[in-house]
């Protein structure tokens, strides 16, 4: 709730300053102005909402790919997604429409030595225990409007993370903007 707060507290600031600068008309003409421009204000300065709470149900998405990432982060992910998720994705629709939720969840990347052993050599990786928390990307262009209409959630043992991590998030997705923010392609 925190960002809604202070998109909530500026936009007051704003509406302070601008009901002092309309100072000469009438007091209803004066609020109509000051709402039109309080909206357009509001709109311009929209700071990034982001999503707070797990979407129910995601763990029985079906999978869109696969991830191994190394360095620190050194995890093995699995993208799934809601069913507006999977008909865009095999459908080839772009932009995702509203009502899509896209997930990544990741594990620590383990060999398995039991595999091993019926493999007879070593090669065999499997998940572990949940590890860099759980994402969510969420599509509602009106709602997440500063953000590319994608809501962000990253939670870590079911508590969403706080705001100076969720500001990450859209900077780097931009990269992919042609592509609607996603990285991830569908596997075949
Ligand atoms: C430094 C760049 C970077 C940052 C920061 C980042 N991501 Fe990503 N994200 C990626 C890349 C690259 C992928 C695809 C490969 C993978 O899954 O690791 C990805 C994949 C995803 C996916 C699966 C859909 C897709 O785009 O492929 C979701 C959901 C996601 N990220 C959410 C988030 C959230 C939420 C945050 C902020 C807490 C975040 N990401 C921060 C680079 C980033």
């Amino acid at each position: 709730m925190k960002p809604v707060l202070s998109s909530s507290i500026a936009v007051m600031l704003v509406a302070g300053s601008v009901v002092l600068a309309t100072g000469a008309s009438t007091q209803s003409d004066k609020n109509d102005r000051s709402a039109g421009r309080l909206d357009t204000i509001a709109q311009k300065m929209a700071a990034p909402i982001f999503v707070t709470k797990i979407p129910p149900g995601y763990r029985d998405w079906r999978l869109i790919s696969v991830a191994r990432e190394e360095g620190n982060l050194d995890d093995v992910r699995a993208i799934l997604g809601n069913d507006v998720a999977i008909k865009a994705y095999r459908e080839g629709t772009r932009p995702f429409p509203d009502g899509t939720i896209i997930a990544r969840l990741a594990w620590s990347y383990d060999p398995s030595e039991e595999n091993n052993k019926a493999f007879g050599r070593r090669q065999s990786f499997v998940a572990g225990y949940p590890k860099n928390g759980v994402q969510f990307m969420v599509k509602d262009t009106t709602k997440y409007a500063s953000t590319g209409g994608w809501g962000f959630s990253h939670f870590d043992d079911g508590k969403p993370a706080g705001e100076a991590v969720l500001n990450t998030c859209f900077s780097c997705h931009e990269a992919v903007k042609a592509r609607d923010l996603v990285f991830t392609d569908y596997a075949p």
